[in-house]
């Protein structure tokens, strides 16, 4: 990569990143995306999104898909940053501003090596990563059709930069939301006795969660469970009549994924029905566990190091990824690529370091044209 286009790709960045847009709303963001491979003649799948560009280079069979995620978060930047976000209280706060830049690099390099691709790569400029539910709406467009394998990063604010990390089978965790409502009997806080108290209830119901992943589940088996939201009462001399509480569930294993709601009915229904109140699960099943096809996991290691990252085999997160609906369709890897930030992701001062860019940008590249070849034809 020259350093003009290496300089070209950071500028299309801080762009990006000054203007940030929330999940489906990235109209901005896709009329500058579309604008720049326009620029150099890319051509664009009319798949009719309202937000995402889908764009194609090469031509006949294999087909393979390589992604990147468009949007931003609902948080205030708190960086110093020439480039800060002028779009208040919205931020480029995951790096998606960089997989972007990164995936239009690579969109350029293959335009130029288009006569020499062995088939078609097509790149996937996603909306909403961070609800969830972009790319089920790509795939319901159908721009997963006829691909037969998909590719794609999150950079790793923990990792140096050169250090490149994933691992065949779960990756990322089945990522799920619930509400328990909580019924008791309202009253005098001087006279607990005189009604059902929901808030020692819920409190009983918060460390009984706990128990799923010490005592229920192996601890071989990855189970969190985090309450994070206890809503209750507005004063201090009335015991409420009820408690919502609100919470996430993570897990790499589907059937064990699939029995946590049951079990939480019973644990919650056995404890409020013991005080005479009710408690009710509201279960909101999110994205699944990121499952990577272990021989392109290989593939995505062994080329890496090949390109001269640090490459390690990663252990499973508990995080979530909506990478992973691609995955449960067709097979593929999704790969994490060190970025160096003192701050975490979704955090106001996440500051990634943009010397991942140009290295990602040809690995990549590099990545599609191999993964071209090694794929059989049909
Ligand atoms: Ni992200």
């Amino acid at each position: 990569m020259t350093d003009a286009f290496t300089e070209q790709l950071v500028a299309w960045r801080r762009e990006l990143h000054q203007y940030p847009e929330l999940s489906n709303h990235e109209f901005a963001t896709t009329e500058r995306i579309t604008a720049w491979l326009k620029q150099a003649d890319i051509r664009i799948l009319p798949f009719g999104l309202k937000t995402g560009v889908v764009i194609e280079i090469g031509q006949g069979e294999p087909l393979i898909a390589l992604r990147a995620d468009i949007d931003a978060l609902p948080i205030n930047e708190a960086t110093d940053l020439p480039f800060a976000s002028k779009n208040a209280g919205v931020m480029h706060a995951c790096g998606h501003d960089i997989h972007t830049s990164v995936m239009l690099g690579v969109a350029y390099q293959l335009k130029a090596l288009e006569k020499t691709l062995a088939g078609r790569v097509r790149i996937l400029f996603q909306p909403a990563e961070e609800t969830f539910n972009g790319a089920q709406q790509l795939i319901d467009a159908g721009a997963l059709e006829g691909v037969q394998a998909i590719f794609g990063l999150h950079n790793a604010p923990d990792l140096p930069v050169g250090t490149l990390k994933t691992r065949g089978g779960a990756f990322y965790a089945n990522v799920d939301r619930f509400t328990i409502d909580i019924n008791g009997k309202g009253a005098h806080a001087a006279r607990p006795h005189e009604g059902i108290d929901s808030v020692v209830i819920a409190s009983q119901i918060v460390t009984t969660l706990q128990t799923l992943a010490s005592r229920i589940y192996s601890s071989q088996e990855s189970v969190v469970v985090s309450v994070t939201r206890f809503t209750a009462g507005n004063t201090w001399n009335v015991l409420p009549q009820t408690v919502e509480l609100e919470g996430t569930v993570r897990t790499h294993n589907d059937a064990i994924r699939a029995q946590i709601p049951v079990k939480i009915e019973s644990l919650i229904s056995g404890i409020a029905s013991g005080f005479g109140a009710s408690a009710t699960l509201n279960w909101q099943p999110g994205p699944p566990a990121l499952v990577n096809t272990q021989q392109w996991a290989d593939f995505a290691l062994e080329l890496a190091a090949e390109n001269g990252y640090h490459t390690e085999v990663a252990t499973p997160q508990m995080g979530g990824e909506d990478f992973a609906f691609y995955l449960q369709q067709i097979p593929g890897a999704f790969v994490s690529i060190g970025s160096a930030s003192d701050y975490g992701l979704h955090h106001p001062s996440f500051n990634p370091d943009e010397a991942i860019i140009g290295q990602a940008v040809d690995y990549f590249t590099e990545l599609a044209q191999r993964a071209l070849k090694a794929i059989k034809p049909r």
